[in-house]
């Protein structure tokens, strides 16, 4: 078959991605290797900046969100025992996040996609790129045991971290950039009550935690734990008891407990491949780049680099020009440098290292401290947080 944009990934990015074409008439097909059950079992952040949600809006997707999503407007950051406030609205002229999980924007997108009656191709077996440096891109594929080829204008390589896309660059043309911590997210997703209206952080000496919510009744909860822990080693009490004990006493006495109902533990990585484009082949979200999640800002980064990717085709088709195409990598690299540095900052700022003594901890405090007291110190991470402008720095 024919078309004009092959997006191989059926994650936000490739379903966002897919959205906004096709509200700007052209023409795309989804090719994901997993089953639409498993690609909405995968729990992940849920904390959307503006520039997200008026990207989900852009794409006709932002109704439930709207409905459902719970704007906050400050977090708190919890350390020496104690739970200070970070005011995100009044530090930065009002903006606020939308707490809604990245499972239910993917449920809505495919909504969308299947209310628009497009083709996702879910299941797909050996999905391989070829000839992506001609002017005649391929994608081929097994389904069914039947082979495909679809044959387009431009890849869109929305396939994760894991993805053939960036596999199938060539190693002469790619750079990459990684970190690995010493340390996992175990994460639990429980139909409790959140134990606070806000997301809580948690630096304690006996390691980070996060308080955070899916909804009024459904919370989620993540520990700092060795990355030789399995999820098979904490049970659920093992898991609620050494939340409280990472807890102020106040929120300690608030939590309220019960059965999981999602448990696992995640590799914290920061990683960025440049170039994001190689020929007619583009690579988007986790695709080119992972920030650990502590700031929550995969889904973003993922969400900014569709919508430059989406517009970079759109003045391709309508005005002939290769200007967004040619900008896109570099446009997209500035933001995601940006992020990958706060939220590597963050990370460092909130964990205990393996190794590092009691004198990192003291540091870390001295620097909340700071951070909290000073009006500068406050914008710099509540400004960090509710995302930086889109035409930031330029
Ligand atoms: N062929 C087809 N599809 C593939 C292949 C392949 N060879 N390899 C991977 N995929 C699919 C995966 O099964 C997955 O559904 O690509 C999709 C990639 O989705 P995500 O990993 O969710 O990545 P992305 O869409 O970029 O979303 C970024 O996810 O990990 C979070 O923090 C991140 O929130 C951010 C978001
Ligand atoms: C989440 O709700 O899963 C979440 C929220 C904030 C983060 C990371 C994860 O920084």
């Amino acid at each position: 078959m024919r078309t004009q944009v092959a997006i191989v990934g059926a994650g936000p990015s490739g379903l966002l991605l897919g959205q906004l074409l096709h509200k700007a008439g052209i023409d795309a097909i989804v090719i994901e290797r997993q089953s639409p059950e498993y690609v909405l079992s995968r729990i992940r952040a849920g904390v959307l900046e503006q520039v997200t949600v008026d990207v989900l809006d852009e794409a006709g997707v932002g109704a439930r969100m709207h409905r459902e999503g719970l704007v906050h407007g400050g977090f708190d950051l919890l350390f020496k025992g104690e739970r200070h406030r970070i005011d995100m609205s009044r530090l930065t002229g009002g903006k606020n996040v939308m707490v809604y999980g990245q499972t239910e924007v993917t449920h809505d997108l495919m909504d969308a996609r299947a209310a628009a009656g497009l083709t996702t191709v879910y299941e797909a077996s050996n999905v391989a790129v070829h000839d992506f440096d001609t002017d005649r891109p391929r994608v081929t594929y097994e389904k069914d045991g039947v082979k495909h080829e679809v044959v387009c204008d431009f890849i869109a390589g929305c396939d994760g971290f894991h993805g053939v896309c960036r596999a199938s660059a060539p190693r002469n043309a790619i750079r990459e950039y990684e970190k690995i911590y010493p340390f996992g997210w175990l994460g639990i997703l429980s139909d409790t009550p959140p134990v606070h209206h806000e997301l809580i952080y948690v630096n304690s000496q006996r390691g980070f935690a996060l308080c955070s919510q899916r909804s009024t009744t459904r919370s989620r909860y993540y520990l700092q734990v060795p990355l030789t822990d399995k999820v098979e080693d904490w049970s659920d009490e093992a898991f609620w008891q050494e939340l409280r004990m990472r807890l102020d006493p106040a929120a300690r006495e608030h939590l309220v407990t019960g059965p999981s109902i999602e448990k696992s533990v995640a590799p914290l990585r920061s990683f960025v491949t440049e170039p994001l484009r190689f020929g007619r082949m583009f690579l988007a979200g986790d695709a080119g780049h992972i920030v650990p999640p502590t700031g929550a800002k995969g889904l973003n980064l993922a969400a900014t680099d569709v919508k430059y990717l989406s517009q970079a085709f759109i003045e391709f088709y309508a005005d002939q020009t290769q200007a967004g195409i040619d900008s896109y990598s570099e446009r997209c690299l500035k933001r995601i440098w940006r992020a990958e540095r706060f939220s590597w900052w963050f990370t460092s700022l909130m964990h205990r290292f393996p190794g590092e003594g009691e004198i990192a901890q003291k540091f870390q405090e001295a620097e909340l401290d700071y951070l909290i007291h000073s009006e500068a110190g406050s914008r710099t991470i509540a400004e960090n947080y509710v995302g930086l402008p889109l035409d930031f720095g330029r």
